[in-house]
């Protein structure tokens, strides 16, 4: 009797079970058990689809994020939501921690919901692994605003494939207003805004935002006092990649990207160091909701479209001649304060510093904030859920 039992037990570890079994066997992710199990629609769907990588928030992960006024919001707010977020952990393909390495790669989701999401065919998530010399490889995958989960137990098997559990809930990927705001990117937030293109740029497909931050616009204020509207929506517009998510991962060497004013603009890269044009990219791949922004140290102008680095450069060059800094950085009186930050985590902020961009998300507080998209726009979160949206740090 005692010997069959031990067989039993023995059996039930060594043979791969279905995902409900294994994550109710796991006493980190019954939660996750719990709520997969109130959507049988789509547990269904897993059950039949080979090849899955299902990314599981652990019950302290969950309770975090549903213990926030956003997270508790949810299931009153916008009931489907809670698929959204769940399709948002499931990748497609089989990726144990072993294939991960520390370049970044933008790893297919299940997510292609429009109502949450403007890429196509489907949402993604960065992964990136670490070897810091560690014992374990440190795993991570990287979400809407910065958002780090860090892999706290890889490779579990069940029987179409791989779990991972994770420390913090993804975020799904964010509209570009929101991110902006939350990115201190205000500058450019209220230069889209006062050109009347924010609408267009939050809602256009498949895009590539080369975002100037702050220091750009105003080291270059003098100019831009000068320039007509028109001017200067055609320069904003030659920070836009219309129907490309450039994601770091295909940005090579050399590579021409036609603009959303017409004109290309040139990859440069030059050791660790990513340029476009001659800006450099201090942040790169922050995930939206239609795409891939990347954070840039100056204006591109669209009058020079050959300007490159300097040989050996650390920094990129503004292009604008005659230019001096105005003393504020501008554009930023209409623009709300932020009420969350990029790259939180329950963990120290990743370098999601890929193709070798200085990436350095400004905090570590929890973001996660999901957004639900509508045919006619995109809504970020504060706006759905109103001003009081904030998180807790982890
Ligand atoms: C997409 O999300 C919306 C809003 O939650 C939901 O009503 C709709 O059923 C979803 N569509 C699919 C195909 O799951
Ligand atoms: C499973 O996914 C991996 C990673 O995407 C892919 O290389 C492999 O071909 C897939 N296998 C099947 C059977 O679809
Ligand atoms: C888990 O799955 C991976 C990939 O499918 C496979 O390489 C590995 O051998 C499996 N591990 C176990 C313990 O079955
Ligand atoms: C802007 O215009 C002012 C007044 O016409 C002129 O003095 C200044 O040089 C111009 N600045 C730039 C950067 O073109
Ligand atoms: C990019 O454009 C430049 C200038 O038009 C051209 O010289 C170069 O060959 C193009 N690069 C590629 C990879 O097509
Ligand atoms: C962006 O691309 C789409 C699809 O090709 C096109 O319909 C739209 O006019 C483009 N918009 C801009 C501003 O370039
Ligand atoms: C822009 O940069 C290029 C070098 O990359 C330089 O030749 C050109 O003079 C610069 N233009 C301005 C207006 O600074
Ligand atoms: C856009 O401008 C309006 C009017 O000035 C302002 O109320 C709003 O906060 C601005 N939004 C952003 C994102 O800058
Ligand atoms: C955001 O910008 C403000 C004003 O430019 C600055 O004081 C603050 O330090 C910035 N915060 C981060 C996290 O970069």
């Amino acid at each position: 009797m005692r010997s069959i039992l031990s067989i039993a037990i023995l059996a039930g570890v060594a043979l791969a079970q279905d995902l409900s079994s294994l994550l109710t066997s796991n006493e980190d992710t019954t939660q996750l058990a719990t709520l997969l199990g109130q959507y049988p629609g789509l547990l269904n769907q897993i059950n039949n689809q080979p090849n899955l990588t299902i990314l599981a928030p652990s019950n302290q992960a969950l309770t975090i994020f549903l213990d926030t006024p956003f997270g508790a919001s949810l299931a009153t707010s916008d009931p489907g939501i809670f698929v959204a977020v769940l399709q948002y952990h499931i990748l497609q393909g089989t990726y144990p921690g072993s294939a991960l390495g520390e370049a970044s790669i933008f790893l297919p989701t299940i997510l292609g919901n429009e109502s949450y999401t403007n890429v196509t065919p489907v949402q993604v998530v960065q992964a990136v692994s670490q070897d810091d010399d560690a014992e374990e490889a440190d795993v991570r995958f990287i979400s809407g605003l910065g958002q780090s989960s860090t892999v706290v137990r890889a490779d579990v098997n069940y029987t179409n494939g791989i779990v991972h559990v994770i420390d913090t809930v993804l975020t799904i990927p964010a509209d570009i207003v929101t991110t902006l705001v939350a990115g201190n990117l205000s500058s450019l937030a209220g230069v889209l805004n006062e050109t009347d293109l924010l609408p267009t740029v939050n809602t256009l497909q498949d895009i590539t935002v080369f975002a100037p931050n702050n220091a750009a616009f105003q080291s270059i204020g003098s100019a831009l006092q000068n320039l007509t509207t028109d001017d200067i929506s055609d320069i904003l517009l030659y920070h836009v990649v219309n129907g490309t998510v450039g994601y770091s991962s295909m940005l090579e060497d050399g590579m021409n990207l036609t603009t959303a004013n017409g004109e290309d603009l040139t990859i440069h890269i030059e050791g660790d160091s990513v340029f476009v044009n001659g800006a450099e990219v201090v942040q790169a791949d922050i995930l939206v909701a239609n795409g891939v922004v990347h954070v840039i140290d100056n204006v591109l102008n669209p009058e020079s479209p050959t300007a490159s680095p300097s040989a050996s450069a650390t920094s990129g060059m503004p292009n604008f001649s005659g230019a001096s800094s105005a003393t504020e950085p501008p554009y930023t009186s209409g623009v709300p304060s932020p009420t969350t930050t990029l790259g939180g985590g329950a963990d120290e902020p990743a370098d999601t510093g890929s193709g070798g961009a200085d990436a350095s998300p400004t905090d570590t507080e929890g973001a996660a904030m999901p957004i639900r998209t509508q045919a006619v726009g995109v809504i970020g979160a504060a706006a759905l859920f109103g001003a009081g949206v904030a998180f807790m740090g982890v």
